[in-house]
């Protein structure tokens, strides 16, 4: 396939936010994930020093936190201060001991360098719940929130800038779900209240892709939203635990763009797409395993036998090249809309389905890691126009997809010229030709995540897949390069 780049056309540029995570205080996510004083790697914070190091290395930009479905039924008064009330986490069925609250969260995303993202609880909370929340973390001195903050040992306001008006509102799983017109005024009263305590705060909204829910909310809500929440699982986990297929997560590749050009249009008709952005803050190809805790409450397993169940999401085999060459197709599809997806958070970053599974003597990166290990540190930030020629096409998974998957971006920072290159094919290499047009480089970099086969994985003691470097050669200001199956790959060109 012959891929021709124009690096004079700029489809814009690239919001870092892309790259962000989520973690939910579901299984060992935060406590036995990020949070475990007990652990022998627990640093002065009780926050796992390997965890903290190697989400340090992926230049998490923005984590999104406490939920999910367990935010909901959450309220944050009992999780701050010197006395912590453990309570019965109605979503996940188990007791959360609140002893991580919204300090320890805001200490965790300072270790990180990064931004937060508090999503707040529009099940059973209130407007009053969630300005007192900004008040808490925002406020210097004035009023009963900040003055805790303060007694709490935390003088300086956290000034957190991104907030989350609810979790899937609209699902009939959700604790406090609510119907449309509910919704959109729940969401405007929540939104005034907050902005009174910070002006200038950028909110987002649970929302969908389904015209009617989101023409509501934006009709009156529009004004007070900077952000539209989504969330996207391709493989259904939730109730069964029999995972795709890596010929059927390739078939899944054909949908990833189909909630951001409905979304699109929404905005689009609205006249709101220059204002308001996809924050796609929950995505991944796999579920979360958890049978019938949340839905179909008439066959609701009794605890005995789903809790053991959300063990198999600690099943290490199941993350394959499927799940790196989703994800980097996923990124793709962000950098293609990147006018529009200016955020978007991996759920989650720590076990169940995350980058990291963490045990007693370690962690383990898992194929996915090595995809945000890359991008996040390689991929430029001006996004730039490319077209292919004999582009090859193949009935995977029962659906015909394009094989090769690139997206092309100028790094600012050295000229480079970086592209982000998928091949699907679960066996056979793809020849590419790379045309960069004017630019200048002159040498490449292939930089490969893959493994021995498309089922490969990592696990305790077991490193399959992981980042392969090779130094190519122009020839005739072009670049061949091949691109191993079931990998995903960025290809640096250089200028000396
Ligand atoms: O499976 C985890 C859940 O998926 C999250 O808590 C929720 O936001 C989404 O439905």
């Amino acid at each position: 396939m012959h891929c021709h780049i124009n690096p004079k056309r700029v489809l814009g540029s690239i919001d870092p936010k892309i790259y962000g995570h989520f973690l939910e205080h579901f299984h060992r996510q935060v406590y036995g994930g990020v949070f475990d004083p007990s652990s022998r790697f627990a640093d002065e914070d009780g926050f796992r020093s390997d965890v903290m190091e190697a989400l340090r290395s992926i230049r998490v930009p923005i984590l999104r936190w406490p939920g999910g479905c367990f935010v909901s039924a959450y309220h944050w008064k009992k999780a701050v201060g010197p006395k912590r009330t453990p309570v019965y986490d109605k979503a996940w069925r188990v007791e959360d001991p609140n002893t991580f609250g919204t300090d320890e969260y805001i200490l965790l995303c300072r270790k990180l360098g990064c931004e937060p993202y508090i999503c707040t609880n529009a099940g059973t909370g209130s407007p009053e719940e969630m300005s007192d929340w900004v008040e808490y973390c925002n406020l210097e001195h004035e009023g009963e929130f900040a003055r805790w903050r303060i007694e709490n040992g935390h003088p300086e306001p956290y000034r957190v800038k991104y907030w989350s008006i609810g979790n899937e509102n609209y699902g009939f799983w959700e604790i406090g779900a609510k119907q449309t017109g509910e919704w959109s005024r729940f969401v405007t009263e929540s939104a005034k209240m907050m902005h009174h305590v910070t002006p200038d705060l950028q909110l987002s909204a649970a929302s969908l892709d389904d015209p009617d829910w989101n023409l509501k909310l934006l009709q009156h809500a529009g004004d007070h939203l900077s952000w539209l929440s989504i969330h996207q699982y391709w493989d259904a986990l939730n109730d069964v635990y029999n995972p795709s297929s890596y010929e059927g997560a390739m078939g899944m590749t054909a949908l990833l763009d189909e909630k951001i050009q409905k979304i699109r249009g929404t905005l689009l008709m609205l006249g709101l797409h220059d204002r308001i952005k996809i924050a796609f803050d929950e995505w991944n190809l796999r579920s979360w395993h958890h049978p019938n805790s949340l839905r179909d409450l008439d066959k609701a397993l009794v605890r005995e036998d789903y809790l053991p169940a959300r063990n198999n999401n600690d099943r290490n085999a199941t993350y394959t090249t499927a799940d790196s060459v989703f994800a980097a197709c996923f990124l793709n599809t962000c950098i293609r809309n990147c006018d529009l997806v200016r955020m978007a958070n991996f759920a989650p970053a720590v076990n169940t389905t995350g980058v990291l599974f963490t045990h007693a003597d370690g962690i383990v990166k898992r194929s996915t890691y090595y995809v945000f290990l890359l991008l996040a540190n390689r991929m430029g930030e001006q996004a730039v126009d490319l077209w292919t020629e004999d582009a090859p096409v193949e009935t995977i998974g029962g659906t015909q997809i394009p094989l090769l998957d690139l997206t092309a971006a100028i790094r600012t920072r050295d000229g480079a010229l970086t592209i982000s290159a998928a091949n699907k094919h679960d066996c056979q290499p793809q020849e590419l030709v790379l045309h960069p047009g004017c630019h200048e480089g002159t040498r490449a970099v292939l930089h490969c995540i893959t493994g021995d086969s498309k089922d490969a994985y990592n696990d305790i003691g077991r490193e399959q897949v992981s980042i392969h470097t090779q130094n190519l050669s122009m020839e005739g200001g072009i670049l061949r390069v091949t691109l191993p199956p079931h990998s995903a790959n960025l290809i640096e060109i250089l200028c000396d």
